[in-house]
């Protein structure tokens, strides 16, 4: 056998439906916001990510699944879609083909990381992205509609933290303060951290080493350091966000992993998902457009980890709209009878299963049983005779018998009784 590549995973049938139910879910709740949905290629120039999520970042420099081509041109497996949906913004003019470009993605992305649960080296994100609007009413917009994505998907114990990074205007003051404050303890910090605070000192908060933590929790809060503008716009995110009615927590330690963002950054945690708990994530990151080549336009959005979704989502919400009909026959000259009933409860829309293989009664039972089936559609010579059904409640075990004219009709009402 030659096994699948390690971080990558198979979506099997048995889990397949809780993705189904996170895709749903969430494209409604898109639509109901007003995200159009765009597609893009999976591989991308290595460049836009260099430039986009940032040369100083983990992503940029260990995790990209990077290589020549055969015309020799630099390809990434794309690590995040921001870019990829940036670099469509700009090269479609979409600003102009919409009235507002509020996009939403779903698709795989590829970051070579340690895998653990909830780490893949190959996983699923749904992003969405908005362009052209600095209101802060937009950025709490945003985090209503990652707010409502994590409620309406039942996941417990959701926690939405915040916080403002500022912009080019006092981003370079707090970094100065940072170092500052670390002084001759940058030393005693990771190597990662050591090379940080010459690059991009405001990448130390991604620290993860455990010694280093102590220092890091003392170090200076961005929001302490923000300009006018952006401390403006900030306190106007908060005051929205109270209006919803959202609850949240301000983290100074909140600077999200990718060069880009400016002003607001969000998470939201929970699910009880252990390490790996950041089920969303997100910011502004008004520059970018405009680095990528594109015109001055500012962009905010978020990016959920599915596969987090489905591992924090609670289990069996996914069943709740369907409803298995099993076809079973007794008997040679009821299983033709038996085919056509299949066949008319598939074309009228129904979900129906069949038992192909001739066993008996009972372990055609048994078949139902494992299909989950709600109801068991029983045909013998019996029912032939009196041109009827016999419908079988699999929870309750009672039985009845009905018209087979009207057996369509019927099963439309249970499944619609089943739906309510
Ligand atoms: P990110 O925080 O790098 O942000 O990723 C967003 C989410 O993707 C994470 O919260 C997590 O749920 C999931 N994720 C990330 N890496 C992995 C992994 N190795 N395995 C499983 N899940 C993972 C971004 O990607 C930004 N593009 C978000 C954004 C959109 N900011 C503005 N617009």
């Amino acid at each position: 056998m030659i096994p699948a590549i390690r971080g990558t995973h198979d979506i099997l049938p048995a889990e397949v439906e809780r993705w189904q139910r996170v895709e749903s879910v969430s494209r409604r709740l898109f639509e109901r916001y007003g995200y159009a949905e765009v597609r893009t290629p999976i591989i991308e120039r290595e460049e836009l990510f260099a430039k986009g999520t940032g040369e100083t970042t983990d992503i940029v420099q260990k995790e990209m699944y990077a290589f020549t081509d055969k015309g020799g041109e630099r390809i990434t497996l794309r690590p995040e879609a921001t870019p990829s949906l940036v670099r469509a913004f700009v090269e479609h003019n979409l600003e102009q083909a919409m009235a507002t470009a509020k996009l939403y993605l779903f698709g795989p992305m590829f970051r070579y990381e340690r895998p653990q649960k909830g780490r893949y080296r190959q996983f699923h994100q749904l992003d969405v992205e908005v362009f052209g609007v600095s209101d802060p009413a937009v950025d709490a917009e945003v985090i209503d509609l990652a707010w409502a994505l994590v409620t309406e998907l039942g996941i417990p114990g959701p926690e939405l933290v915040i916080n403002s990074v500022g912009c080019p205007v006092c981003r370079p003051a707090f970094g100065e303060a940072l170092v500052a404050s670390l002084g001759s303890d940058v030393s005693r910090l990771c190597a990662d951290c050591q090379r940080r605070a010459a690059t991009n000192p405001l990448r130390i908060f991604d620290c993860k080493v455990p010694e280093d933590q102590a220092l890091i929790d003392a170090l200076p809060h961005s929001v302490d350091y923000l300009c006018e503008a952006c401390r403006v716009h900030f306190a106007s995110v908060e005051r929205h966000l109270d209006m919803y009615g959202i609850p949240y927590r301000v983290s100074h330690r909140l600077v999200r992993g990718l060069d880009y963002y400016t002003r607001t950054t969000f998470e939201i945690m929970g699910g009880n998902l252990g390490a790996q708990n950041a089920i969303l994530g997100g910011g502004r990151y008004d520059g970018l457009v405009k680095r990528l080549g594109g015109p001055d336009r500012v962009g905010i959005g978020f990016a959920a980890g599915i596969e987090r979704l489905v591992l924090a989502m609670p289990a069996d919400q996914e069943r709740r709209d369907r409803l298995p009909l099993f076809v079973a026959a007794m008997g040679e000259a009821a299983r033709e009878s038996a085919l056509a009933l299949l066949r008319d409860l598939r074309r009228a829309g129904l979900e129906a299963h069949m038992e192909y293989e001739g066993r008996s009664i009972k372990s055609q039972m048994k078949r139902a049983d494992r299909l989950h089936a709600a109801y068991a559609l029983i045909l013998g010579d019996e029912e032939l005779a009196v041109d009827a059904v016999a419908v079988k409640n699999m929870a309750t075990g009672e039985q009845i018998r009905a018209p087979r004219a009207g057996i369509i009709d019927h099963c439309r009402a249970l499944a619609a009784g089943w739906r309510e």
